[in-house]
């Protein structure tokens, strides 16, 4: 069994090495891939966004099957189009990638279906929406239709400052034609809750609930990063929390794609914020979560392949899927100054025993010395039976991975273990 993985991070490293845990599997191309994931997989330079050079590089190899993982492509098509020339794959097709493609889409989708989310209006009309600011309760939030690294969210806490957020997004296309429309959103409080679930339409599966921790610096502090930890599982998405979520989010969403005639086969996200009125949708990603994933596919029992292979033939209902009842953390090193300017090209020394548990997000081989190439550089996942053991033994494998400008947060987990 030969398998291509569409992406070169962190999240793909960890479906890389949790495929790799099926004996059937022989080959692994990543595409890009990076100088830590080489170490695992063959790597080859194919854009994640080129989908006509994935396509070329599918029919060169004919891979039994194929992952996509990052946004960008799934959003473009590549399902589509790895689809179309016979290769059964894991991940939406562009139609139903759009619930996180376009957030108009998506906030429209959950009125329509009434799926609890935040109040909102939408805009493509710069002076529509600066008028809408004059009386908007404050604080409120700016966010951007299209994908944008992930920086398209704005929390304004002054009328000026959303002002500003709007002029930068439609007037000064900061974010290109992702901004040409915007939604302005009720401001929500309460806790933050990852949900990833395999779905093939018809059933869906939840895995384990995640905390991300999305702020540079120690006590939610700082901008906005791709992530900088993650702890599974997440105290907040109690049973309760949980059954909820199924009954007024989770299948409410699946049947709504279905009605729309964009039946969703993948890996759905569900970015929730638990507020005193019960659990709402933030988000939906069309994918896994970055690093959510290094947490999460750890703590997964049931062999991956298996069952993405049942969410692309549309049986997953026939899989019993099982999780670890042990907890995992997730501490990302960075390189000092992320998420804005950084060095880089440090050699990184990691010894072997700590390598099954590190997930490469930035780095390059060269002359089989790995240096950093990225802002977000690496993850660490620890795995034991309780949270402060997992987040103990994380910090302390983090402690033996060398390199210059290492940064990393102290206190990944500590807002869990409070919660617990
Ligand atoms: P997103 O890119 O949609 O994940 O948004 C980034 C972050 O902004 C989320 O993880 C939340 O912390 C925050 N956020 C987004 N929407 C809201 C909202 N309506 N109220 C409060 N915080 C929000
Ligand atoms: N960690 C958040 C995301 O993957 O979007």
């Amino acid at each position: 069994m030969n398998i291509l993985v569409v992406g070169g991070g962190g999240r793909e490293h960890a479906i890389i090495k949790k495929l790799r845990e099926n004996s059937a599997v022989e080959k692994i191309w990543a595409l890009p891939g990076n100088g830590g994931i080489a170490r695992d997989a063959e790597c080859a330079a194919v854009k994640a966004t080129d989908i006509e050079g994935i396509v070329d590089f599918a029919k060169q190899v004919k891979p039994d099957y194929a992952v996509v993982a990052p946004d960008d492509p799934l959003v473009m098509g590549c399902v589509d189009a790895l689809t179309n020339i016979g290769i059964p794959c894991f991940g939406p097709e562009a139609k139903a990638a759009v619930i996180e493609g376009s957030k108009v889409f998506s906030k429209n989708l959950m009125k329509k279906y009434g799926i609890p989310t935040a109040r909102y209006q939408t805009f493509d009309n710069m002076d529509d929406a600066l008028y809408y600011l004059e009386s908007a309760p404050i604080p409120t939030v700016i966010k951007a239709d299209g994908l944008a690294l992930g920086k398209g969210v704005i929390i304004a806490e002054t009328r000026e400052a959303a002002k500003d957020a709007v002029t930068e997004m439609m007037a000064d296309h900061k974010f290109g034609a992702s901004g040409d429309r915007i939604v302005i959103e009720e401001f929500l409080e309460g806790p933050e809750v990852s949900v990833l679930s395999f779905t093939d339409g018809k059933t869906i599966v939840p895995m384990i609930s995640s905390m991300d921790h999305k702020r540079a610096g120690d006590g939610d502090t700082g901008l906005n990063t791709g992530g900088m930890g993650t702890v599974a599982p997440n105290p907040y998405y109690n049973d309760e929390v949980a059954a909820r979520c199924m009954e007024e989010i989770f299948l409410p969403t699946v049947r709504a794609m279905n009605e729309e005639g964009r039946t969703f086969k993948g890996c759905l996200y569900f970015g929730l914020m638990i507020t005193k009125d019960g659990p709402k949708v933030i988000e939906y990603n069309c994918r896994f979560g970055d690093p959510e994933t290094q947490v999460v596919l750890p703590l997964l029992e049931t062999d991956l392949l298996t069952i993405m292979q049942a969410v692309t033939e549309e049986r997953l209902g026939e899989i019993d899927v099982k999780w670890s009842d042990e907890s995992a953390c997730c501490v990302i090193a960075a390189s000092d100054g992320y998420p804005l300017s950084y060095e880089k090209g440090y050699e990184i020394s990691i010894p072997d025993g700590i390598w099954p548990y590190v997930y490469v997000a930035g780095a390059a081989d060269e002359d089989g010395k790995l240096l950093t190439s990225g802002g977000r550089v690496l993850g660490v996942t620890a795995v034991r039976p309780t949270l402060s053991e997992a987040i103990e033994a994380s910090y302390d494998m983090l402690d033996e991975i060398e390199f210059a400008n290492k940064y990393y947060r102290a206190d990944i987990g500590q807002r869990a273990l409070k919660a617990l």
